[in-house]
C-alpha cells in the first residue's frame, strides 16, 4: 500500500470535502505521498462559495490529511492564473524540496444549459478553468519535475465526458475531450525525461459537482426525484452502482505507482463499465 513513500503531490481543486481532489489525496497520502492541497479559496463573480473549495474547507481539509498522518499544506490556486501556478509549485518545493506527481483535478461542471443559450463568457470560463489551467499546471510542473531529475507523474480528471457527447454539456464536453488530446500530446514530449501523462475518465460521482448535475438532469429528463435518476442510471452501468471518489483515487495511485511505469497517453475509464471506449 506503501507504493509512493517519499514522493511530493500536488492536487489542483482539491480543497471541498467529499470531493475526487480530497480522495485522490487521502489515497496518495496513504500510499507515502506528502501532499499539496490547492484550490481556487476565493469566490468570483462566477464561481460561487457553494460550487468552490474556499480558504476554510481547504483549510479544513489539509487538517484531515494531517489526522490521517499525512505531511499536508493547502496553498491557494486559481489555476487560470500563470503566476499563481508558478508560486504554487515553488510552495511544495519550499516546503518538501521537490514535487514528483503533478493531478489536473480542478474543473467546472456545473454550468448545465443548451447550446443555443450558452454565452461566450460562459463557454470561455469552462475552457480556461478545465483545459487552459490543465495546460499551465503541467507546463510549469514538468519544467521542475525536468529539472530535478527523475521523472514523474501527471494524471489528468478528465471525464466520462472526454469520450462521448453529453446533452447541455457543450463547453464540459468539448473541454474534457480537449484534455485527453493534450495528455496525449504532452505524453509524447513529456516521454523522454521519465515523465507519464495519463487521464482517468469517470462516469457520475456525488461530490458537490455532482450533486448539481444531479439536480439538474433528474428534472430535464423528467424523473419525479433525484433518487429516481440515480436509480436510473445505476440500472444502465454494468456494474449496477455509480461511482465513487475512492475508484478514481486507486486508479489516480495506480498510475503514479512503478506498477504503471510503462503508461503514458492513456485516457483510462473508471466508470462501472457504461463508457467502454
Ligand atoms: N463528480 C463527477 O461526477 C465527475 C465525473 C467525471 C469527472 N469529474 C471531474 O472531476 C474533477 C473534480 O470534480 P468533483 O466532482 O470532485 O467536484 P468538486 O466541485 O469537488 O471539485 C472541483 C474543484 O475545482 C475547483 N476549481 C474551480 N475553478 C477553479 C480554478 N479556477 N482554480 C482552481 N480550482 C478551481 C473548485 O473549487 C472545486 O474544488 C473535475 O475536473 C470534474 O470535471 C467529476
Amino acid at each position: 500500500m506503501r507504493r509512493l513513500e517519499g514522493k511530493v503531490a500536488l492536487c489542483t481543486g482539491s480543497g471541498r470535502h467529499h470531493g475526487l481532489g480530497e480522495a485522490i489525496l487521502q489515497r496518495l497520502a496513504a500510499e507515502g505521498c506528502r501532499v499539496v492541497v490547492t484550490d481556487l479559496g476565493r469566490p468570483d463573480a462566477l464561481l460561487q462559495s457553494g460550487n468552490i473549495g474556499t480558504t476554510e474547507e481547504m483549510e479544513s481539509v489539509v487538517r484531515g490529511l494531517r489526522e490521517q498522518g499525512a505531511d499536508a499544506i493547502g496553498v491557494p490556486l486559481d489555476v487560470r492564473d500563470e503566476d499563481q501556478v508558478q508560486a504554487a509549485i515553488a510552495a511544495a518545493v519550499g516546503a518538501f524540496g521537490r514535487l514528483d506527481v503533478l493531478i489536473n483535478n480542478a474543473g467546472i461542471g456545473f454550468l448545465m444549459e443548451p447550446l443555443l443559450e450558452v454565452t461566450r463568457e460562459r463557454w470561455q470560463a469552462v475552457l480556461d478553468v478545465n483545459l487552459m489551467g490543465a495546460f499551465l499546471c503541467t507546463k510549469h510542473a514538468a519544467k521542475q519535475m525536468i529539472a530535478q531529475g527523475g521523472g514523474g507523474r501527471i494524471v489528468n480528471i478528465a471525464s466520462q465526458a472526454a469520450k462521448s457527447g453529453h446533452m447541455h454539456m457543450a463547453a464540459y464536453t468539448s473541454s474534457k475531450h480537449g484534455l485527453v488530446g493534450f495528455t496525449r500530446t504532452a505524453a509524447m514530449e513529456l516521454g523522454p525525461h521519465g515523465i507519464t501523462v495519463n487521464a482517468i475518465c469517470p462516469n457520475h460521482v456525488t461530490t458537490g459537482l455532482g450533486a448539481v448535475q444531479n439536480e439538474y438532469f433528474a428534472k430535464f429528463r423528467g424523473f419525479p426525484s433525484v433518487d429516481a435518476y440515480l436509480a436510473d442510471m445505476r440500472n444502465r452501468i454494468p456494474l449496477r452502482r455509480v461511482g465513487l471518489a475512492a475508484d478514481t483515487a486507486a486508479a489516480c495511485a495506480w498510475l503514479c505507482s512503478d506498477d504503471a511505469a510503462y503508461v503514458t497517453g492513456e485516457a483510462m475509464n473508471v466508470s462501472g463499465g457504461v463508457e467502454m471506449h
